[in-house]
């Protein structure tokens, strides 16, 4: 079962601390869910409203049209943030918001191949005009480094099983669709694998998932671009669902507020690194009970914020 409620969307958008005539920057947009909670708190502001997925875009113009030219619709990457918002003239924020990962319109959409439950093609890109989809992680890749996808990005006990059987059936034909992978992956788990309380193909569908996007990539790149974009006292609020990602940004925001890194014993700073971000949340906000069982895929959700200094 997945939902259209934003998750955690009273604690981000609070911790946004938007103002009326602000510029406020959602890096994904998806099907405008948080995007609609800033909008309407906007009194001659506004916001950016981007996503990878033109399908995304396409509805997130029907859901925010009502806010008219308060909102400005980019069809494109949050890793490529600096350069979106150079190409609107834009210098600064005053708050960005990212919740990572996929939208349930995604996953419920068969033909995208993001679901193990929908069944289509093995796609799974998120922006369909990019090249690299899960057919050619699947096809392509050598079997060591799909090991690796498997274990690292799904922490996939099994991992080596998988990959070896994803390698030994693609000899004989091309993986094309995601119930031919569904297939491999159950018939490459040991009965105990198949046992567990989650559905043992999650693990596998996710990592193959960021590695089709380079989720981790983009998500690097963006944090290295953000605090520079953002005005004095603005915010970046990034909710993640993988371990791996909120240790990035966990650590990002912890570096920007450390600043410099010289030892203590030197007269003067000879790294450069200088404090752009203070840390708000120590410890990441997880949704409330009620949160997690009205939406079970806020189950893994972690919110940070830091702010510009
Ligand atoms: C969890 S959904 C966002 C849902 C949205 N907050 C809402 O309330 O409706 C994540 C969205 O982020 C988009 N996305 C993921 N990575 C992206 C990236 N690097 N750049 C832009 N959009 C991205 C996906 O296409 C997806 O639509
Ligand atoms: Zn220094």
């Amino acid at each position: 079962m997945t939902e259209h409620v934003p998750v955690m969307a009273g604690e981000a958008t609070d911790s946004l601390k938007l103002r009326p005539d602000g510029t406020y920057l959602d890096g994904t947009c998806g099907l405008g869910g948080h995007g609609v909670l800033i909008a309407s708190k906007l009194d001659g502001g506004r916001l950016i409203a981007i996503d990878r997925d033109e399908s995304a875009i396409e509805r997130a113009r029907d859901v925010l049209g009502r806010f008219g030219s308060a909102v400005t619709f980019v069809h494109g990457n949050f890793g490529n943030l600096a350069q979106i918002l150079d190409g609107l003239g834009v210098d600064t924020v005053d708050g960005m918001l990212f919740d990572l990962g996929v939208s349930s319109m995604q996953l419920d959409s068969p033909e995208r191949g993001f679901g193990y439950m929908a069944g289509g093609p093995a796609d799974m890109r998120m922006d369909r005009s990019a090249g690299y989809s899960a057919r050619n992680v699947i096809n392509e890749t050598p079997e060591a480094e799909l090991r690796e996808i498997l274990r690292e990005y799904g922490e996939e006990r099994y991992a080596g099983r998988i990959a070896r059987a994803i390698v030994r059936r693609r000899l004989e034909k091309p993986i094309e669709s995601t119930g031919e992978l569904a297939g491999i992956i159950r018939g490459a788990m040991p009965p105990e694998g198949l046992r567990e309380r989650q559905n043992p193909l999650r693990r596998s569908f996710m990592a193959i998932r960021i590695a089709v996007n380079d989720e981790l990539g983009e998500l690097g790149r963006m944090l290295e671009a953000a605090p520079d974009r953002l005005s004095a006292g603005g915010r970046i609020c990034v909710i993640t669902f993988h371990s791996l990602e909120d240790r990035m940004v966990k650590e990002a925001f912890l570096s920007r507020e450390r600043g410099c890194v010289c030892p203590k014993d030197f007269p003067v700073c000879v790294c450069g690194f200088k404090q752009t971000l203070r840390v708000v949340t120590r410890k990441p906000t997880i949704p409330r009970e009620a949160e997690i069982e009205a939406n079970p895929r806020a189950r893994s959700a972690k919110l940070r914020v830091a702010e510009k200094v």
